[in-house]
């Protein structure tokens, strides 16, 4: 399963799970609201409630039976009060939302949004065939829209590249299939059988953009002067091996290139084409 994949299936599940803790959190601080005292029991508080042999009785209660003992007065008698009225839980809905649990609430929406926010942007760059381009299937045109570039291509002809999927698409000679049969995997070799291979541009020495030369007709890499041949195959330079290649897809007249499968070229010494040099080198480079 690759990095991207992982990633896809990793990501939602977080967000899920953090949603999960936030709620529960939200919902302790409400239940922890509901043990508090009512407005009456409160009051009663403050004023102070003494609980006396007859009976309970107020603190100024309390206070005035003393006084009047300590003048010689008549004590009045203490009025019973009245028993203090059962408590009832408060309703949530009428103690409202105090401005505590409103900024607790705004912080833990502001963080699930975050998280969907990188979450989503995660996926978007790790899975580029959801949108297509370049590590995708890329539609190049018509079988007449690539015959026509590769013969009119510039500055080299024979050589037709195509930005949008970084891939040239050369014209593959049919006597030479019998030679690849013996070197190329199936899905390259659908692509010669048509007439057709495509090339990544990245050179695998160590990447450089390798152009085409006009005069020699071969790939010339400008970096370490690496060289292959019309169809990729490496001719000198320090390149582990020839060009990579991409599987090549015919959809009706529909010519696809599939840069989300990549290829790698031949090995040193493979020749399928024994296409020589045509013209002058447009590089100093083949050491290595
Ligand atoms: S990057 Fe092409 S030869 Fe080194």
């Amino acid at each position: 399963m690759s990095a991207g994949t992982v990633l896809a299936i990793a990501i939602p599940i977080l967000v899920i799970l953090a949603a999960a803790v936030a709620f529960t959190s939200a919902r302790r601080r409400d239940a922890g609201n509901l043990g508090q005292l009512s407005r009456e029991t409160r009051s009663r508080d403050r004023v102070g409630v003494a609980h006396t042999a007859e009976g309970t009785a107020s603190g100024r209660e309390v206070e005035k039976a003393a006084v009047l003992e300590r003048i010689g007065g008549d004590l009045e008698p203490v009025v019973e009060a009245a028993p203090p009225a059962k408590w009832t839980p408060p309703d949530p809905e009428t103690l409202g939302v105090t401005r505590r649990q409103v900024l607790n609430r705004s912080a833990i929406t502001l963080m699930l949004l975050s998280i969907s926010g990188f979450g989503a942007a995660s996926l978007a760059f790790l899975w580029p065939q959801v949108k297509g381009g370049f590590g995708a299937k890329v539609k190049v045109g018509t079988r007449a829209d690539v015959d026509a570039a590769i013969a009119a291509a510039q500055p080299a002809p024979n050589f037709a590249y195509f930005v949008e999927a970084q891939a040239y698409i050369q014209p593959y000679p049919a006597d030479a299939l019998e030679a690849a049969a013996a070197v190329y995997p199936e899905n390259i070799l659908a692509g010669m059988r048509e007439g057709y291979v495509a090339l990544w541009q990245k050179c695998p020495h160590l990447g450089c953009k390798v152009p085409a030369c006009a005069s020699s007709q071969w790939f010339e890499c400008p970096c370490h002067g690496s060289q292959y041949n019309r169809v990729g195959e490496k001719k000198a330079g320090p390149a582990p091996r020839g060009m990579d290649q991409f599987p090549i897809i015919f959809d009706g007249d529909d010519v696809i290139i599939d840069t989300g499968t990549v290829v790698q070229g031949p090995v040193i010494g493979t020749n399928t084409t024994n296409q020589g040099l045509e013209g002058p080198h447009c590089t100093s480079g083949g050491h290595g």
